[in-house]
């Protein structure tokens, strides 16, 4: 049996493990020092000189990022159907009603006219996913906000290190939530970051991150704990521990490397499909996109069968995401035609920094093998 093709993994080893050691030899684990310095190389990063809180995942950013926003009970934020169920849960657990809407079927962002018609006077922000790392429309999605007078809250889980308008994903924008879970492109292990400008928003998530203790964040930062303390708003234990910080301080130095291995190998992808007429994928330019994951889409039929083919090829391949309007949960009355076709289409290949020019050849390969089957 030829070696297991995995999907996605995290690329960690010695210097992570260095890393941990220096946390766990001051015996604090917590939030403190750790954190506040890689909020600190975060907002250096970035640029721009953004606010930058970290937290323990990225659905929890999301969350905070809507609450912290003043969403609330009786509000709606227009999402794309196609995201992972967090986008969703993130809305709807300030009591807030995400608002399904279609996606653009080359692109599988968020299809922007199409949101425009679902606006009432009850939307009160969008929430566009940076769905398989690629960010077409945005400029689209600021100009219907200002329009409509809405926040816009970015949904950057897939998409840290890329570039928007010649600068670092992140530096310009309401509200930006990055994920660094564990197989994103970098990782704390699990993890997310809100990034702004409005000193207000940030304020209120720093606070919440921490069961909504006043100021506990700055106390925590030198060292102190708060005794006697204030809570004026619902909070949540969100914030991100010194454990995880020292992972993601470590792998964000290492970020050009498992860029451009991911932008490699995406390419290489794009490539060998323009030999394929019945396989497309999404039009993406991977010198400012790095991707998090890489889609095939099977047209007239056949996605399963490909899927089932590569598994018994010792190829891992997955389903990036079922429509949340189909979920019981998040059921619409109304249809979403092209989300539910893209459904139907897309299969996601293996993609991580770790993947071996050969493995990158096995699968293409492997499609071929696929497509003359038939
Ligand atoms: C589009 C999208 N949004 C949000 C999240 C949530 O991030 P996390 O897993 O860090 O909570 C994910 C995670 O995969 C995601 O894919």
């Amino acid at each position: 049996m030829t070696d297991l093709i995995r999907l996605s993994r995290a690329q960690v080893g010695a210097d992570e493990l260095q890393a941990l050691a220096r946390v766990i030899e001051t015996g604090y684990l917590g939030m403190s020092v750790e954190v506040q310095s890689f909020e600190k190389e975060l907002t250096e990063y970035i640029g721009d000189n953004r606010q930058v809180v970290c937290v323990n995942t990225g659905t929890s950013a999301l969350h905070l990022a809507v609450q912290g926003c003043g969403i609330g009970a009786g509000d709606e934020v227009l999402i794309p159907t196609i995201t992972y169920v967090a986008s969703f849960q993130a809305v709807s657990a300030t009591g807030a009603t995400p608002i399904a809407c279609e996606v653009n079927s080359t692109t599988g962002f968020i299809d922007v006219d199409d949101a425009a018609k679902r606006i009432t006077p009850k939307t009160k922000a969008i929430m566009p996913v940076h769905y398989a790392s690629g960010f077409s429309d945005l400029d689209k999605v600021y100009d219907l906000a200002q329009k409509h007078n809405l926040r816009v809250i970015e949904d950057a889980a897939h998409s840290f290190g890329g570039f928007y308008k010649n600068k670092r994903l992140g530096a310009l924008g309401d509200v930006v939530c990055f994920s660094f879970d564990g197989i994103k492109n970098i990782t704390c292990g699990e993890g997310g970051a809100v990034v702004t400008s409005d000193l207000e928003v940030a304020n209120r998530i720093r606070d919440a991150r921490l069961l909504g203790v006043e100021r506990d964040t700055e106390k925590r930062f030198s060292g102190q704990r708060s005794w006697d303390f204030d809570v004026t708003e619902q909070g949540w234990r969100y914030h991100m521990s010194d454990l995880m910080a020292s992972i993601g301080r470590t792998q964000l130095k290492r970020l050009p490397e498992f860029s451009s291995r991911r932008q490699q190998v995406a390419k290489q992808y794009q490539q060998f499909l323009k030999q394929h007429p019945n396989l497309h994928c999404l039009d993406m330019d991977y010198d400012v996109v790095v991707p998090h994951i890489f889609l095939v889409l099977v047209k007239q039929g056949g996605r399963d069968h490909l899927k089932s083919y590569l598994e018994e090829k010792n190829i891992q391949t997955g389903l990036h995401y079922k429509p949340n309007h189909l979920l019981t949960l998040y059921k619409t009355t109304y249809a979403l035609p092209k989300a539910e076709q893209i459904y139907e289409e897309f299969l996601t290949l293996p993609l991580h920094s770790l993947l071996t020019d050969d493995d990158v050849k096995r699968v293409c390969e492997e499609i071929t093998n696929w497509v003359n089957l038939k």
